[in-house]
């Protein structure tokens, strides 16, 4: 007790920068909490497999299985670079952690904070979570190719959908828009994908009729991203597929401010694995080692780290100091570092 092991993975590109901010605004934030944060470090992604052909050893998975919970930054090289393609860093770190450590739950709340620039002219209120599912659908790496190279070439990824893992992720879902404002869109696409679309439909109707003050309604994807521009205030708790909701929420992020804002918890909400927190966004190549990055969505990750771990008022406290900081920024951009310090400042206020 008053001891929690973190495990970080600062990752590649901005990873390390953004990490960097995060970890002195978690330091802060728990300064005097008689909590004290005993962190180790894991050198993993795409540089660590070009210096030694490592994606995630099994060694690697046992040691971070040990700790009470995960901050990673980001991972991932230049898309398409080819000497990355043996590793599939994602698939093979990045996923096969959520998968691992059961991260059901990929919760990714959307804020409009007060006076961030947002692309909208009128955005109105915008404050919703997606709930995405983490451990299935299409990216359960089910599939295969055969007769490579030829003009009969076949490619199948098969979507994995099973009854326990949606049920559970849509449990999930409505116990928060009960603590929420009773609000929860399913988001699929059942006119087309009818088996998969079918069985999400009837397990959010079943578990909907032991909420009967929860307002339940359906979009189809398309017609979501639609509403997320037009209309994001009309959304509380969207829950939704893994594929369908990564691309969500990266439309979210832009919406209410940029990617740079947007933070990620995926969740083991049984407590079996540690959960791990991360920034929506990638290693972002194009920007990296510059301290062009925005940390923010790195630093708000803290946020649901500390509230997960039931520390309301330190994530208060980083969330109140984020909340401060983004009020008060201009139209002037400033280094990544400067935005981390600031943000400090305020925690200790
Ligand atoms: P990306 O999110 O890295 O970048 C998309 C755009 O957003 C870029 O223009 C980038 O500069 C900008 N951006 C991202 N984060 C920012 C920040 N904090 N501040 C300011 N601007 C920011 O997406 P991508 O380019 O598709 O992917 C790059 C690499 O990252 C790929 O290898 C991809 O697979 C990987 N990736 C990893 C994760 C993860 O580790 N969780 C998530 C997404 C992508
Ligand atoms: C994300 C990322 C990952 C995903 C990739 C890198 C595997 O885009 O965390 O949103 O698709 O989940
Ligand atoms: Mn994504």
């Amino acid at each position: 007790p008053g001891v929690v092991k973190l495990a970080v993975i600062p990752g590649d590109g901005i990873g390390p920068e953004v990490i960097a901010e995060a970890e002195k605004v978690l330091d802060a934030a728990t300064a005097g909490s008689g909590i004290r944060f005993e962190k180790t470090h894991f050198s993993l992604g795409a540089t660590r497999f070009l210096e030694t052909g490592d994606t995630l050893t099994d060694a690697d998975l046992e040691a971070i299985r040990g700790h009470d919970a995960i901050l990673l930054g980001a991972v991932g090289g230049v898309p398409g670079d080819p000497r990355l393609k043996d590793a599939n860093i994602e698939r093979g770190l990045l996923l096969k952690l959520r998968f691992e450590l059961d991260h059901y739950v990929n919760l990714r709340p959307s804020k409009l904070y007060p006076g961030v620039p947002g692309p909208l002219a009128e955005p109105g209120d915008i404050d919703f979570v997606v709930v995405r599912e983490g451990t299935e659908g299409p990216y359960v790496g089910n599939g295969g190719s055969i007769r490579r190279g030829t003009p009969h070439e076949v490619a199948n990824e098969t979507s994995v959908n099973t009854a326990y893992g949606i049920e559970r992720v849509v449990r999930y879902a409505f116990d928060l828009a009960e603590r929420r404002r009773k609000k929860l869109t399913l988001v699929h696409k059942t006119n087309v994908l009818v088996h998969a679309g079918g069985m999400w439909q009837r397990l959010v109707d079943e578990v909907a009729s032991e909420h009967p003050d929860v307002a339940v309604d359906y979009l189809h994807v398309d017609a979501a991203t639609i509403f997320l521009v037009t209309n994001p205030g009309r959304f509380d708790v969207i829950v939704t597929d893994n594929l369908f909701g990564d691309i969500l929420t990266d439309l979210a992020g832009a919406v209410t401010g940029g990617i740079g804002l947007a933070a990620s918890g995926n969740i083991n909400p049984d407590g079996t694995f540690p959960s791990m927190f991360e920034p929506v966004h990638g290693s972002a190549p194009d920007i990296a080692g510059q301290q062009k990055a925005d940390p923010t969505a790195a630093i708000l990750s803290i946020a649901l780290l500390l509230d997960h771990l039931g520390l309301q008022d330190e994530a208060l406290a980083v969330t109140r100091a984020v909340e401060a900081d983004i009020a008060g920024r201009g139209a002037a951009s400033r280094p990544t570092a400067q935005i981390g310090d600031a943000i400090v400042d305020r925690v200790q206020a």
